[in-house]
């Protein structure tokens, strides 16, 4: 008998079309995103659940699941809404999607570093309301060629980043659990803390996982050890910034210009986010290539397929 999978969000059709070729499977025809409660409700009986980043599964939420749920396919590769280790002690796996969006992300975070420091949204406002003209002081922005790149987290997505930043003749440092193999760190310069970090960085790249550890790791405190005008960026979470202390630090000067395409409570934005010029904002598109899209609901699937053939799934994160 096929295993009954609930799919919390809709996938590209060929995906659900494996989906369901593979197992008993509900599907979200019309994309609604669930309330705890509804997830809860809806997978009873189910045998597992193919989930995404906009499902909060907590540890309330995992202790009220049916207990015939044995596995979260998490569609992402962040599985920061979910509660592992509750999922864990209630003998349910927990998997992720590494690898396949690491490309799409390290562009996206490209992207938002370059249009944080060259102004793209005030440019984009003068073009689209015809008020300006070129000189030499318009807009003038932040050169990131040549520059010093911080890197916060230097897994693969920070690591595919520091790759492309050296195609702009970028120096590359780095802060991380812990240092990297030469090999991995390819030139990089390993800072054991995050002062060291922030002190030397004239672009700050955020990309490391949200955990406990680092909610709100960008805080008042470790703003301070920013250089004056320095620009950040951050494709991994909203909640490792603390917005109130990013906001003060971007009306004085601290940082030049935040870019940014995940927020705290998505999809809610911070209102000063929404007033603020110094700023560059995308809704959480880091891995919104059709090719990243359907290559991560593959792998969910994937893990979903090997742990109900009683294999260890390879991305099992619990
Ligand atoms: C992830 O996979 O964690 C991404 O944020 C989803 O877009």
């Amino acid at each position: 008998m096929k295993k009954k999978i609930f799919v919390t969000r809709r996938l590209l059709k060929e995906n659900e079309e494996k989906l369901q070729s593979l197992f008993e499977v509900t599907l979200n025809k019309d994309d609604k995103i669930y309330s705890p409660q509804e997830i809860i409700s809806r997978s009873k009986n189910y045998d597992g659940i193919l989930s995404s980043v906009t499902d909060p599964i907590n540890a309330d939420t995992i202790s009220k699941l049916s207990s015939s749920i044995k596995i979260i396919a998490n569609g992402a590769v962040g599985f920061g809404n979910i509660d592992i280790q509750a999922a864990k002690a209630k003998g349910i796996t927990v998997t992720n999607t590494p690898d396949v969006l690491t490309d799409a992300t390290a562009d996206i975070q490209i992207l938002l570093l370059l249009g944080a420091s060259r102004r793209a949204y005030e440019g984009r406002i003068a073009a689209e309301t015809q008020k300006w003209k070129w000189s030499f002081d318009f807009l003038l922005g932040k050169q990131m060629s040549n520059k010093r790149l911080g890197i916060l987290g230097m897994g693969r997505i920070g690591r595919a980043v520091a790759k492309r930043a050296k195609a702009f003749g970028m120096e590359i440092h780095y802060h991380n659990r812990s240092k990297l193999s030469s090999d991995l760190e390819d030139g990089g310069i390993y800072h054991k803390d995050l002062k060291s970090l922030f002190e030397q960085s004239e672009f700050l790249s955020i990309n490391c996982p949200a955990t406990p550890e680092t909610k709100n790791l960008i805080n008042r405190e470790t703003l301070k050890y920013l250089k004056e005008n320095t620009v950040v960026g951050n494709a991994a979470r909203g909640d490792i910034v603390d917005d109130e202390a990013m906001v003060e630090a971007l009306k004085n000067g601290t940082v030049f210009a935040y870019g940014l395409d995940v927020y705290n409570g998505e999809p809610k934005i911070h209102p000063e986010y929404l007033k603020l010029k110094n700023i560059f904002l995308l809704p959480h598109l880091g891995s919104a290539t059709k090719r990243t899209r359907w290559d991560m609901a593959y792998r969910a699937t994937k893990n979903l397929e090997d742990f109900f053939l009683g294999k260890k799934p390879q991305d099992q994160v619990n």
